[in-house]
């Protein structure tokens, strides 16, 4: 059935789009007769994937361009997004498929988590009061006492890390609605200044405020939001920690207290260094998010390091990995070793369910370190082991590390001070993997 349109309705659109005032809407017509079948019409395009297709309308050469470069052309930041950890809604769907609204999960895992952190529109509860909450800062002290984390206050359910999430695009540069790129038309949502700082959890030693430790990475800032441990181990550690769950410790993902120097735990006793690598530009926007020549310059949203920029410092590196100097292989030793020696004494599980077993033979030799968890019930007896503050501090260091994914990358002078010390917390004795604690 044909649709056929008035002639003075069809007179008015004309005119209206030629000339300035649209003129008064004419009276209906009458519908006209159904007509005789049309020809048959070209075939549709083909299924897109998901592919965003530009419309015909806009099919000129100029307006083209203003979609595919820098975002809807192949390989371009929404392809390159779409590859990286951040789009892998469905992963974390399998796991938690939604998380109740009285949830901190939110404030890392939900599309609008880091605006509502800017803004500072979190709940705080329990009369609990958290300084920095608008600088990243996720744990506080509830007036009852102990840690508490903000909780998210949005009203998003699933995993996603999206465009908004990071760049706060409004309706006016919204490349969307003005039709056009130009750069710096995609500002973060965290501050980047030189001054402006982004918060790990950690308090200094001695602390009695869960007020965290401030970093300045620029436009790395952002990262460090989400890409951190969610413990205050100054309060979480204490003198008697009973292993009742295989999720004590650091949550995953926690790069930034790595990478700061900043984040383990530290030794009595025990001096820690620092990497050249802290004082990249971006921090780890810098290695993560090199810009793409072959796009305007902007920064490759895949989040995978660049070795061509890693060449710039270790200019007589000529290898394809990231093992550098065999330093990612030097950590992986280490941590080796520090991962039997906590499985010996009953503190590694990959079990899902009761009663938990200890890493396998294969396990040990897997090197799916970030799957480890802590091991409930470990007791001879079937109850749940209680580990002194060292102890503990060996085990969460043995996390972090593991759950870095960067074997040493990201800081390799404090990641092989940590080991050295954890192991030897552990063991009683030098490590075996390294010669020499690194200074
Ligand atoms: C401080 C920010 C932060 C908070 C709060 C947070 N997460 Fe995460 N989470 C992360 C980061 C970062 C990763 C990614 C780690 C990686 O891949 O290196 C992650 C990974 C995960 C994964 C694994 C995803 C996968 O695809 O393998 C699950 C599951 C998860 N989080 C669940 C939760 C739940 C449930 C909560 C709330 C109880 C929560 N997270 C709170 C930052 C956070
Ligand atoms: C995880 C955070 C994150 C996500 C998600 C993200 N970006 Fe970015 N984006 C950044 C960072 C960081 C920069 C570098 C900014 C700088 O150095 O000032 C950047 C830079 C850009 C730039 C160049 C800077 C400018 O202002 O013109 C564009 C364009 C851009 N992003 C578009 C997008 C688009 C489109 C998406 C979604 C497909 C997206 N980004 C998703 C973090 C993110
Ligand atoms: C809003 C929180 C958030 C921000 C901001 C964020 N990330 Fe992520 N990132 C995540 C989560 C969550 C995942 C894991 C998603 C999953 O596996 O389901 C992830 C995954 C990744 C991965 C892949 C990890 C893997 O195991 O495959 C890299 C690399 C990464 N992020 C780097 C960065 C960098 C660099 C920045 C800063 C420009 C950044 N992220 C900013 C939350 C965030
Ligand atoms: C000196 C360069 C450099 C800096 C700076 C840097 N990274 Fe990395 N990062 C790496 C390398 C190299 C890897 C290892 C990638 C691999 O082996 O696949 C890595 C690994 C990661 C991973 C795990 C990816 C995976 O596949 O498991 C995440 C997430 C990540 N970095 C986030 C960050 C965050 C957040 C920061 C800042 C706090 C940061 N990085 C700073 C170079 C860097
Ligand atoms: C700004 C210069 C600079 C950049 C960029 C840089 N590095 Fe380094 N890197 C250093 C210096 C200097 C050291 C020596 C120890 C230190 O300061 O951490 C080092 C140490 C290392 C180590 C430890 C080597 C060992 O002997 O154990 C590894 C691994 C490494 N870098 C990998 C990388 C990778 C991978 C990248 C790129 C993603 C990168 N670096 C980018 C300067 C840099």
């Amino acid at each position: 059935m044909r649709i056929f349109i008035a002639p003075t309705i069809l007179a008015v659109a004309l005119l209206s789009a030629c000339s300035g005032d649209p003129g008064p809407e004419g009276p209906q017509g009458l519908a006209g007769p159904a007509g005789p079948q049309g020809p048959a019409g070209p075939a549709g395009p083909g299924a897109d994937g998901g592919v965003v297709v530009i419309p015909d309308a806009m099919a000129d050469g100029a307006t083209m361009t203003g979609c595919t470069s820098p975002c809807h052309g192949f390989g371009n930041v929404v392809d390159q997004w779409r590859f990286s950890g951040h789009q892998k809604i469905s992963a974390m769907a399998a796991d938690e498929p939604v998380w109740t609204s009285a949830a901190t999960c939110g404030n890392c895992h939900a599309i609008d988590g880091v605006e509502r952190r800017v803004a500072g529109t979190v709940t705080v509860a329990d009369g609990g009061v958290s300084s920095n909450v608008n600088k990243g800062h996720l744990n506080y002290k509830p007036a009852a006492g102990g840690a508490s984390e903000v909780v998210y206050s949005g009203f998003g359910k699933n995993a996603i890390i999206h465009c908004t999430t990071c760049h706060a695009f409004t309706p006016t540069n919204d490349p969307h609605n003005t039709g056009k790129y130009e750069p710096g038309q995609a500002p973060l949502r965290v501050p980047g200044g030189t001054d402006d700082v982004a918060y790990i959890e950690k308090s200094a030693a001695g602390s009695t405020e869960t007020v965290g430790t401030s970093v300045k990475y620029k436009s790395g800032n952002t990262c460090v939001y989400c890409h951190k441990s969610r413990k205050d181990i100054t309060f979480y550690i204490t003198a008697s920690n009973k292993i009742s769950s295989p999720n004590w410790g650091p949550h995953l993902g926690p790069q930034a207290d790595l990478y700061s120097g900043l984040g383990g735990y530290a030794f009595a006793g025990a001096k820690y260094g620092t990497s050249v690598h802290t004082t990249v530009a971006n921090g780890c926007v810098s290695c993560h998010m090199q810009g793409v020549a072959t796009n305007k310059g902007v920064p490759d949203h895949t989040m995978q390091p660049a070795l061509a920029y890693c060449k710039t410092c270790h200019t007589t590196y000529t290898g394809t990995s990231y093992n550098v100097q065999s330093g990612q292989s030097a950590v992986r030793l280490a941590l080796t070793e520090l991962q039997a020696a906590l499985n010996a004494k009953g503190l590694l599980t990959r079990s899902e369910a009761k009663p938990y077993q200890p890493l396998s033979p294969e396990e040990l030799a897997d090197s799916n370190f970030a799957l480890d968890r802590t091991r409930p019930g470990s007791n001879p007896d079937g109850t749940d082991q209680t580990i002194d503050a060292a102890t503990a501090g060996a085990v969460y260091n043995y996390l972090i590390i593991a759950r870095g994914g960067d074997f040493g990358v990201h800081n390799p002078t404090y990641t092989k001070q940590l080991l050295w010390d954890s192991i030897k917390q552990i063991k009683g004795t030098n490590p075996t993997s390294m010669t020499s604690r690194p200074e």
